[in-house]
């Protein structure tokens, strides 16, 4: 029998000046960067965790914790990587991923698509289980006011 399962995963990080602003392993042009141990790549790091979620395989910071040297500047799509082998491992395959990053600027469309070819790559996945939505936070609170960036994702996987 086939099972079928869920993860759902959050992260939030700091926007610095210069530091990069890396969503899904790509670099957006952006005054104010993410901060972080690795690349802060908040998008991948909600993505990551939604897939450990899904397979019941703990948190980003079990795998991964953040006083590792290994993991200074690191390339978060190697996060995202180790959590689908880690969920194959179980024999759990991805179905799809749909994703939110919540920043207030800059307008991040016209960067969905290489985004979403980029996890897409990473994961040996089709491009049409990959979905990244943007919203703004309204100018409310800490990502309304430029201070952080989220990322809300949620992953489906099954075992045949
Ligand atoms: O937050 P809001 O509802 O105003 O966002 C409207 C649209 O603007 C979103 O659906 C998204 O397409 C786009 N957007 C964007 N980059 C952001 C935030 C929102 O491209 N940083
Ligand atoms: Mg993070």
């Amino acid at each position: 029998m086939s099972e079928i399962r869920t993860g759902l995963g959050w992260d939030t990080h700091r926007l610095a000046p210069q530091r990069p602003l890396v969503l899904g392993g790509i670099t957006v042009p952006s005054e104010l960067g993410l901060e972080g141990h690795s690349d802060a790549d908040v998008l991948s790091h909600a993505i990551t965790d939604a897939i450990l979620g899904a397979a019941a395989l703990g948190d980003i910071g079990m795998h991964f914790p953040d006083s590792d040297p290994r993991w200074k500047g690191a390339d978060s799509l190697v996060f995202l990587r180790h959590a689908r082998d880690l969920a194959a491992g179980r024999g759990y395959r991805l179905v799809n991923i749909d994703a939110t990053v919540i920043l207030e600027r800059p307008k991040l469309k016209d960067y969905r698509q290489p985004i979403r070819e980029s996890i897409a790559a990473a994961l040996g996945l089709e491009l049409d289980r990959i979905s990244v939505k943007f919203k703004t936070a309204e100018k409310l609170g800490p990502v309304g006011e430029q201070r952080a960036a989220d990322a809300q994702a949620i992953v489906t996987v099954i075992r045949s």
